[in-house]
């Protein structure tokens, strides 16, 4: 299986990069092929609305940055996990851009020209309690598994985490990630 993850903070080894990384470290354990993104590591222009990508005439967007290589690997992956902490009771702003550019996936029935990959994983992780943003789940599991028919393995969801390691302090997370990545 091929698995792409995402990783939508800006601290590289934060919280819920840790716990992307043990979703795939489980899948590497079982011998699925993983590629670890972060958005902030790349230029992803806003969306322009220019609706470019509803002509028909290219293939995904106008816009000439680093989601032209990100579109296909979308695509192609059988495994999407995604993974942000809450900034102001949402994914973070670079996450969100990341997401708006899913548009090109989109032809001008607002049917799907692509489809992203077919399974997905979702990570979360906030300073509040866990079950405070069951929200953002249920938009990432509205958009991921409704809209763009992706099948849910997991929403792995963290809470009570402040400074940069605080992970460490739940090896259960840890732990029930590394293991949602082995049953790939
Ligand atoms: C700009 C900013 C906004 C935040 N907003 C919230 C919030 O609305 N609710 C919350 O519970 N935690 C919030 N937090 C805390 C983070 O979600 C939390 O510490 C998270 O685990 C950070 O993940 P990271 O270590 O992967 O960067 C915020 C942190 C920052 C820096």
């Amino acid at each position: 299986m091929n698995v792409l993850a995402i990783i939508g903070s800006p601290r590289k080894n934060g919280n819920t990069a840790a716990i992307v990384n043990a979703v795939c470290r489980g899948a590497v354990a079982v011998g699925h092929e993983v590629e670890i993104i972060n958005v902030n590591d790349l230029t992803i222009h806003d969306c322009v609305g220019c609706n470019a990508c509803k002509t028909g005439k290219i293939e995904y967007c106008v816009l000439n940055d680093d989601m032209q290589k990100l579109y296909p690997k979308i695509v192609t992956a059988d495994c999407l996990v995604v993974g942000t902490p809450v900034y102001v009771g949402q994914m973070t702003g670079k996450m969100k851009n990341f997401f708006d550019r899913w548009y090109a996936f989109l032809d001008e029935n607002h049917q799907l020209r692509h489809f992203p990959g077919e399974k997905y994983i979702t990570v979360t992780s906030s300073g509040g309690p866990a079950e405070a943003f069951q929200s953002l789940t249920d938009y990432f599991n509205y958009w991921l598994g409704d809209f763009f028919q992706m099948k849910l393995v997991k929403n792995i969801v963290a809470g009570t985490l402040q400074a940069v390691d605080d992970i460490n302090k739940q090896p259960e997370i840890l732990q029930l990630a590394e293991k949602t990545g082995r049953e790939l």
